[in-house]
C-alpha cells in the first residue's frame, strides 16, 4: 500500500482582486508514494511545489481532490485530529523554517514531543540528538534570531526529524546551506530511508540534491510534467 496518495489534487487561491478568478496553483495531481521511497520534487519557481507539499502534509486543505495518508483521507479529519496526525506521522520542513522566535533552538526542536506529552528528559535527549545529527548542538540555547539562515534551516530539519516520523516532507531543505552542509543533509535523509525505512519527499532546485533521491517528480504549472518512477514503465507510442 502507498503511504501517501494524492487523487486529482487541486488548489486554487482566491486573490485580492475581484477582477481575477484566483490562482490555480495545483491543477489536478495524482501521485502515489510508497513507504521507504526517497522522492525529489523539482520544478520552476511558482510551479506549485510548496502548495503540493503543504496539501500532502495536511497543512493546506485542497480545493478539490483528496490526500490519503497511510490510507486515511485527510479531508475526513477535523483540525484537531489533523494536528495530531501531522505531529505524530509527519515531519515537515518549511521553506521559511517557521521556528518560533521566543523559544531557544533546542526548545523549538523538542516542541513536537512536548506537545505530545513526552517526558521532559526524553524530549531534551531526543532534541539534542536531532540537533547533533544536523551539526547544530553548539547552538542549542540560542534563539532563532541569533542564528544564520542556514543554521535556522538545519534547526528546522532537526525539528522535523525529532519524532522519527514515518514521512518527512521537506521544502527546499538545503536552500540556505553551503555545499558541505547540503551534502550532509541529503546523506542524513538518505540514511533515514535506508536504515529506518522512513519515507522522504523533498522539494529542491538543486540537481545535485535531487540526484540523491531514488525518484524525481517534475512539476510544471501545477501538474506533474514527468515522474521518473512512472516514465520507466510507460512505453513510448510508436507511429
Ligand atoms: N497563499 C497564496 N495566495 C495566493 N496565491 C498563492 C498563495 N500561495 C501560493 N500562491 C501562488 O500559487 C503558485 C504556486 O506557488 P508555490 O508556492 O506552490 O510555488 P513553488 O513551486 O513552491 O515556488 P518556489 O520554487 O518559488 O518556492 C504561485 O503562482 C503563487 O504565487
Ligand atoms: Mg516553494
Amino acid at each position: 500500500m502507498s503511504i501517501l496518495r494524492a487523487e486529482q489534487l487541486q488548489k486554487t487561491f482566491a486573490t485580492g482582486s475581484a477582477a481575477r478568478s484566483g490562482v490555480a496553483a495545483v491543477r489536478g495531481i495524482d501521485l502515489e508514494i510508497d513507504a521507504g521511497q526517497f522522492v525529489a520534487i523539482t520544478g520552476a519557481s511558482g510551479s506549485g511545489k510548496s502548495t503540493l507539499l503543504h496539501m500532502l502534509g495536511g497543512i493546506t486543505r485542497p480545493t478539490a481532490g483528496r490526500v490519503l495518508l497511510e490510507g486515511i483521507d485527510l479531508a475526513g479529519l477535523d483540525d484537531d485530529a489533523l494536528a495530531v496526525v501531522r505531529r505524530r506521522r509527519i515531519g515537515f520542513v518549511f521553506q521559511r523554517y517557521n521556528l518560533l522566535p521566543e523559544l531557544s533552538l533546542v526548545e523549538n526542536v523538542a516542541l513536537p514531543l512536548v506537545l505530545d506529552g513526552v517526558a521532559d528528559l526524553r524530549c531534551r535527549d531526543a532534541a539534542a540528538a536531532a540537533l547533533a545529527a544536523v551539526g547544530m548542538e553548539h547552538r542549542a540555547s540560542h534563539r532563532p534570531d541569533e542564528l544564520s539562515g542556514g543554521e535556522q534551516q538545519r534547526g528546522a530539519i532537526a525539528r522535523a526529524l525529532v519524532t522519527r516520523p514515518a514521512i518527512v516532507l521537506a521544502d527546499e531543505p538545503t536552500g540556505a546551506l553551503d555545499s558541505d552542509n547540503s551534502r550532509r543533509v541529503v546523506e542524513l535523509l538518505a540514511e533515514l530511508v535506508a536504515e529506518r525505512g522512513q519515507t522522504v519527499v523533498l522539494v529542491t532546485h538543486d540537481a545535485g540534491v535531487a540526484a540523491g533521491a531514488s525518484r524525481t517528480i517534475r512539476i510544471s504549472d501545477g501538474l506533474v510534467a514527468s515522474d521518473s518512477a512512472r516514465s520507466a514503465a510507460v512505453p513510448v507510442p510508436t507511429r
